[in-house]
Parts: structure tokens; C-alpha cells; sequence
């Protein structure tokens, strides 16, 4: 049956976007598995801001994201993903195991974002991220493009 089709739902944005709030929202709808590194690395103790760690723990999530659509999930990353490379590489691979892939772009103004974290910043047990990392964020986004959002599936809802 249809339903049963796997599918990757890909989360795109800076730090503050509303990734995390879709994220959990389309795993309820979906009955989706969510995957977030920002979730595992503190699960397991390490530093948020350990890019090393960071890096270790995306890849071994991405196999297990292949595991599960393999098994006919619905699974959602909300990685960020701010570079064009990624977003090709998780299309490409996801549909080689025979999944549909959205990519959802979360478009936010810088000034809203920094009003976001601002206010995120000040409740207890999140990492505080500084206006100025947020902007060197920003200089390193690559925005998906009318003609890269094409290249997705439509997304379930
Ligand atoms: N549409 C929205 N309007 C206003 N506030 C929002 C909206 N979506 C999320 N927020 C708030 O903005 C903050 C950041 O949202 P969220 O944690 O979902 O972003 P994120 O993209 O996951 O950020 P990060 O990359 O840092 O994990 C939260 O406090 C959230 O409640
Ligand atoms: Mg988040």
C-alpha cells in the first residue's frame, strides 16, 4: 500500500528556524521516526558545540535513518543541512533505497531568528547561542534554490 512507501523528510534552516517545532509536529502526523543530533549528542553527554562530535554522531544517525527507510519509515532529519552538498547527497541516497524525499525550507529573517534565540537563550538547559555565531550561521548557508526544491517530492502534508 502507498502508505507504506518510505520517506525522508528533510528539515533546512539556521539555529532558530522552527526545525525542532515542525519536527515534532510532523512526527506525531506522520507516525515519523524523528532523528536529532542536537538530542543525541546531549543523550549521551557531549558538547552541543563539539563539532567533531557533531559530525560522528550525523553520520551514524544517517545509517540508521537507511536502516529504517529500508524497513518502510517515515523518518525526519532536522541536522539544518545549510549546505547543497548535503541536501544532494541525502536525496540521492535516499532514493536509491526507493524513498521520497521532501525538503523543507524553513525561511526566517535574521531579525525574527535573533528574537527567537534571544528569548530561547534565557530558558534553563538550552545552549546559549550569541547573536554574532548566529550570523557567522548565516554566512555560511547555502539556501536551496526555486530549481533545488524541484528536485524533492511534494510534501505528505
Ligand atoms: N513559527 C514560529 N513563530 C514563533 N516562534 C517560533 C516559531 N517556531 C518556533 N518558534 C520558537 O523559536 C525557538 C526556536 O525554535 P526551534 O527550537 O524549533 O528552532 P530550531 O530550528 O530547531 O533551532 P536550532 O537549530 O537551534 O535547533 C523556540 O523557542 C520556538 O518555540
Ligand atoms: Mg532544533
Amino acid at each position: 500500500m502507498a502508505r507504506w512507501r518510505p520517506r525522508l523528510v528533510l528539515l533546512c534552516g539556521l539555529p532558530g528556524a522552527g526545525k525542532t517545532t515542525v519536527a515534532r509536529r510532523l512526527e506525531q502526523e506522520l507516525s515519523a521516526v524523528r532523528l536529532s543530533p542536537d538530542e543525541w549528542l546531549a543523550g549521551l553527554g557531549l558538547d552541543l558545540f563539539d563539532g567533531d562530535a557533531r559530525e560522528r554522531v550525523e553520520q551514524r544517525l544517517w545509517q540508521h535513518a537507511q536502516a529504517l527507510l529500508g524497513s518502510g519509515a517515515v523518518v525526519i532529519m532536522e541536522n539544518g543541512f545549510w549546505e547543497r552538498s548535503e541536501r544532494d547527497e541525502k536525496r540521492l541516497q535516499a532514493r536509491a533505497v526507493g524513498a521520497a524525499v521532501e525538503l523543507r525550507y524553513l525561511q526566517v529573517p535574521i531579525e525574527e531568528l535573533e528574537r527567537r534565540i534571544a528569548l530561547r537563550n534565557q530558558e534553563p538547559g538550552s545552549g546559549v547561542l550569541t547573536a554574532e555565531l548566529l550570523r557567522s550561521c548565516q554566512e555560511q548557508f547555502q539556501p536551496p534554490t526555486q530549481d533545488e526544491l524541484d528536485l524533492f517530492d511534494a510534501p505528505l502534508l
